[in-house]
């Protein structure tokens, strides 16, 4: 194989497809990628590999860069800390970001009188939280939802609802982990099925007196940017409240502004208990947390939580830059707005009959995503065009990924950043991609 626009640096061979041939040797297969490419350079929207071609990056890192790559004044934040220290532990020295972190946060959540505690990763702060219920109620049960997805470690791949990739061959999941239906109409399940399937567990699986928490992504990701309906949402926090369950919203993936709301919650009109979140907090610096109602957190004895490097006080000063960009650049009004343009043109895409046809386009704010199906005008899955029409893209320079419980939906994760130019050159290359794929 040619090397491209490879090039030298001491005697490494820099390319993409030399990168690779290392990566297959040194790295655990384990690790699925999403592109082959191998990145040198990222500004904002656009990133750079290691061959020089230039690509608008809609994935941002699975969600986390919501400001962009590397914006200039989370990294300055960044660049500050670490010129000062990077690590203490906060279990051993405190240090003043991790506090104005929490405080922050506590006031932005929609939960009255919040405490937060921080960690380093998503499934991270999912285990957290469900050891925080089951130690608040002293009940073992958790119930999440089909389709979820919650981390990949012991308990949160249990949690999560979907076996393969995450949990197949693992042998058995962790104990007392329900998986109730998820309300998505245009597959079938309605709210009220989705209620009954929860009254159903209820009678057949575990008594809701032994269920310590709910848990929620307010919009699932993996599962494929579905909405919870707020009547959903509703009716959850009902059935908590008369049965003492906790209502934990995953707010993981739709926080900070990627929905048009600081956080997706925000469209329910309701209050949970607790609240997990990680990945755009800290635009790319690892952090997670959990906020929740002070009377909950308090019931974890000192020492039952954090872990080494949770609430970094690099990360921390880089979640405290992220908070101020969504405030000045107003990143939630604009996730609103170009959501809206966004789901605009890909309706006009869907109506064209020269691209492979598209099933339901939905939003909320800058989570955008549409399901590619088998007959125009229908919703029966067509998992197997996607990849086709992620390759057509990335070979035009767009970035993209897929996702979804049936595995046919394409999810564009702009940053809230992204200039308009280049949003348009990308709706442009997807809907060239969306011909070809149809054309082959
Ligand atoms: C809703 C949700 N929860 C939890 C996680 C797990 O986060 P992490 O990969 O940082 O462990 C993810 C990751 O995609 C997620 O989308």
């Amino acid at each position: 194989m040619g090397l491209g626009s490879s090039y030298v640096t001491g005697n490494k061979i820099m390319s993409n497809s030399s990168l690779l041939e290392r990566r297959k040797a040194a790295v655990a297969g384990g690790v699925a990628n999403a592109t082959p490419l191998f990145i040198e350079k990222a500004k904002n929207a656009e990133v750079w590999d290691a061959d020089g071609k230039r690509y608008l990056d809609f994935a941002q890192g699975i969600a986390v860069n919501n400001t962009g790559h590397a914006h200039p004044k989370v990294q300055a934040a960044a660049k500050a800390q670490i010129d000062n220290f990077s690590h203490t532990a906060f279990q051993v020295s405190m240090y003043e970001p991790y506090i104005e972190l929490a405080e922050k946060i506590n006031a932005i959540v929609p939960i009255r009188d919040a405490q937060s505690v921080f960690f380093s990763t998503g499934a991270e702060a999912v285990e957290n939280a469900v050891k925080i219920a089951r130690t608040a109620t002293g009940r073992p049960g958790v119930i999440t939802f089909r389709g979820a997805f919650h981390g990949r470690s012991a308990l949160t791949s249990t949690m999560t609802g979907k076996i393969a990739p995450y949990r197949a061959g693992a042998g058995l999941g962790a104990a007392a982990v329900y998986h109730a239906p998820f309300p998505i109409p245009h597959h079938g399940i309605t709210v009220a099925d989705a209620v009954a399937g929860l009254h159903t567990i209820f009678k057949t699986d575990i008594e809701p007196c032994d269920v310590a928490a709910i848990v929620i992504e307010p919009v699932q990701g993996e599962g494929g940017f579905y909405q919870a309906p707020k009547e959903f949402m509703q009716e959850l926090r009902a059935i908590c409240d008369a049965h003492g369950i906790l209502m934990v919203c995953d707010e993981v993936q739709s926080g900070f502004a990627r929905t048009g709301r600081m956080f997706a919650t925000d469209y329910a009109d309701i209050e949970p208990d607790l609240m997990t979140i990680a990945k755009a907090m800290g635009s790319g610096y690892p952090i997670s947390g959990v906020v929740g109602k002070r009377s909950i957190l308090e019931k974890v004895n000192p020492g039952g939580l954090g872990g080494t490097y949770g609430g970094n006080p690099v990360a921390c000063a880089a979640s405290l830059a992220t908070l101020e960009v969504i405030e000045e650049e107003k990143l939630v009004e604009r996730s609103a707005q170009l959501g809206a343009y966004m789901l605009d043109r890909l309706n006009k895409i869907k109506d064209r009959d020269d691209v492979v046809p598209i099933g339901d386009v939905r939003g909320v704010g800058m989570m955008v995503a549409f399901e590619l199906v088998k007959e125009r005008g229908g919703h029966t899955p067509d998992p197997d065009i996607v990849p086709k029409v992620v390759a057509a893209a990335l070979k035009r320079g767009l970035i993209i990924l897929s996702c979804g419980y049936f595995a046919n939906t394409v999810r564009l994760l702009a940053p809230l950043t992204v200039p308009t130019d280049q949003l348009d050159e990308a709706l442009d290359i997807l809907e060239a991609a969306l011909q070809e794929a149809a054309a082959a």
